[in-house]
């Protein structure tokens, strides 16, 4: 198991007390208990988004659930935006739970951070560019998730590769590189381009704890780097899915009448959340269940997942090739 190798310390895992620098990312549909208990007892850190779990009470039964099977560290996603009813429940429930670390998602974290230092925990704020990361420093996060182009879920515009380095010029606090971090050899390189940790997603759909249809998870095995694509018909900003023939059925873009609508200053408070409603029923289907609709939400390093494993095989496959990347580079 990976817990029987040699540690990789980093801030991020000394800020956590934890094995390796490696975060099994919140994904809407995909996390699980199983996961992040596996990922956490593995010596990284399991989070997943607090809406995976509908209504609260299932939500506050996963919670006790996790907390009831490891004593590791574990994480919680939650969605900041106003649109976000349940955000401050949430957040509460999380936090008693014993959650010790917060990823927050497209929105301000400032409550998030005030709360979670009252107890302890620790806010990393997911973020696309310099202007949003120097923001969540100055509102005290703990650290700021660089989302690289190429990420699964709401990727962001800017390469890891130069994202990483640049808010490493300009921040004091760590960074945890997001967007095509699934092997050891690229975590290697996110510790080298100034990060202090991994955010996995894609690499752990295809796992055996995922809750998703066994058919999603072979698309992520069987696709490479060229079949993902940007969609705004799911939330109405950009986010990488598969492309399969439905999803090239559908097209990329948002309906035009819903796009003008969403233009419109006094329609777009209704508009927007429509099209979430509309996008999650969509991706809700195809996650679950075997569906000629397929709408598979996957980040550009499907390319590098070539079998399903269980996570904690996930894990110790992840810190044995970063050791053997890093032995394997010219001296
Ligand atoms: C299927 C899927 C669902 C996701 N859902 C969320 C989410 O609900 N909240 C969030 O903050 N990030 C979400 N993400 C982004 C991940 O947390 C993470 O940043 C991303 O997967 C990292 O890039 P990678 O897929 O190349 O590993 C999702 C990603 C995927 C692949």
């Amino acid at each position: 198991m990976a817990s029987s190798r040699e540690a990789i310390p980093t801030d991020f895992t000394r800020l956590f007390g934890i094995r390796y620098p490696i975060i099994g990312a919140p994904m809407f549909l995909v996390s699980n208990v199983e996961m992040v208990v596996a990922v956490s007892e593995a010596g990284g850190i399991g989070t997943f988004p607090a809406l995976n779990f509908r209504p609260v009470e299932a939500y506050r039964s996963a919670l006790r659930d996790i907390a009831a099977r490891t004593s590791k560290p574990w994480g919680v996603n939650i969605i900041v935006n106003k649109s976000n009813a349940r955000r401050k429940e949430d957040l509460r429930h999380a936090l008693d739970n014993g959650a010790r670390l917060l990823v927050t998602s497209l929105g301000s974290p400032a409550e998030v951070i005030r709360e979670a230092h009252k107890s302890g925990a620790k806010v990393f704020c997911d973020v696309t560019n310099l202007q949003h990361a120097q923001k969540a420093q100055d509102l005290g996060a703990d650290g700021v998730i660089a989302v690289g182009v190429g990420a699964g879920g709401h990727a962001g515009p800017v390469s890891p590769i130069v994202l990483v380095p640049w808010l490493k010029e300009k921040l004091r606090i760590p960074i945890v590189a997001a967007g095509g971090f699934a092997s050891g050899r690229t975590i290697a390189a996110a510790l080298a381009l100034g990060a202090s940790a991994a955010h996995v997603g894609t690499r752990f759909i295809a796992s055996v704890e995922a809750g998703v249809d066994g058919a999603y998870k072979k698309a992520v095995v069987d696709a490479t780097p060229e079949d993902i694509v940007m969609t705004t018909r799911i939330s109405g900003t950009p986010a990488a899915v598969i492309r399969t023939p439905y999803v090239e059925k559908l097209g990329l873009d948002l309906h035009w009448a819903l796009k003008a609508l969403k233009d419109q200053p006094r329609a777009k408070k209704y508009v927007v959340p429509l099209i979430h409603w509309l996008g999650m029923r969509q991706l809700e289907e195809a996650a679950n269940k075997p569906t000629w609709k397929t709408v598979w939400s996957a980040g550009q390093s499907v390319g590098l997942v070539h079998d399903i494993l269980p996570c904690a095989e996930i894990m110790e496959r992840l810190v044995g090739e970063y050791f053997d990347a890093v032995a394997g580079m010219p001296k």
